[in-house]
């Protein structure tokens, strides 16, 4: 009986502990690979052939959650890069109080995380395993700067303070976003990757117009949305994964053809 209860215990603590540490990722990690693999399908020849030779042949995609996976490093050593993968503000901002905002941010963030690693990954005097991690930074961050609430607001964490229902357990609307969305629809990466990039050149390079203070503003308003409407829904389910799937799905799409813009044009200059 004891022993029953000690393992009851042991299963409620680990269960406790898996929600907790997914409150710190991103996308989860189908969203990640999504965003990575459609990445990949739409580089140029250039950013292809640089691309095999820094990750020695493997995807994009397998390398795509490697930064959240390195918060589990017992020697600490990528501690430094932990705020890397958001920013926030307040709510109500204008694009020119937001860049200016971004441009004075306190802290390191998505922003200048994603500016560094550009730097970084241009710069060919680097030795190759730096430029390999600014890569692996670019692929995953570029992902996160579409997953709305990664622009979100400082009291509430992103939405990781906002408790939620999804249909029947309890978490909280950032991981909503990051992963219970994604994972309802059960495709594949590669599936969803193949559902989603089926755009002409036209409408992709609409979709990756502007530049990175651009989409993050993109983002915020989203974000402020998605903040918004979450008073009216008392539990979230079918109905709120039916009215955001569109925009789930722009977003995925946004995420994979701004990431294949930047790379095609760091490695234009190599
Ligand atoms: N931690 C604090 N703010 C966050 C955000 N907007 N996204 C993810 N993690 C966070
Ligand atoms: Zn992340």
């Amino acid at each position: 009986m004891r022993q029953i209860s000690n393992k009851r215990f042991c299963l409620v603590v680990f269960a406790m502990l898996l929600t907790f540490s997914a409150e710190l990722h991103a996308w989860g990690l189908t969203g990640h690979r999504v965003v990575a693999e459609i990445a990949e399908r739409n580089l140029n020849r250039k950013a292809k052939k640089e691309i095999k030779k820094l990750l020695e042949g493997s995807s994009m995609a397998y390398w795509a959650n490697w930064p959240d996976e390195i918060r589990s490093d017992s020697t600490h050593s990528w501690q430094h890069t932990f705020n890397w993968h958001y920013v926030n503000f307040q709510s109500g901002l204008t694009f020119e109080q937001l860049s200016v905002n971004l441009e004075n941010y306190p802290v390191e963030n998505i922003y200048s995380a994603i500016n560094l690693n550009t730097t970084k990954l241009k710069n060919k005097s680097l030795s190759l395993s730096e430029r390999r991690v600014s890569l692996y930074f670019l692929i995953h961050l570029i992902g996160d700067l579409e997953q709305p609430l990664h622009i979100g607001r400082e009291e509430d964490l992103g939405g990781n303070k906002i408790e939620v229902n999804w249909f029947s357990s309890k978490t909280n609307l950032h991981s909503v976003w990051d992963s219970k969305l994604i994972d309802y629809y059960k495709y594949s990466y590669t599936e969803y990757s193949s559902l989603l990039d089926i755009h002409s050149k036209k409408v992709n390079k609409n979709l990756a117009s502007g530049d990175l203070k651009y989409w993050i503003y993109d983002s915020y308003l989203l974000a402020d949305k998605v903040y918004d409407e979450i008073k009216t829904y008392e539990k979230l389910d079918y109905q709120y994964a039916y009215y955001h799937k569109e925009i789930l799905d722009l977003q995925l799409l946004k995420g994979g053809l701004r990431l294949a813009k930047v790379l095609n044009e760091i490695f234009s200059s190599y």
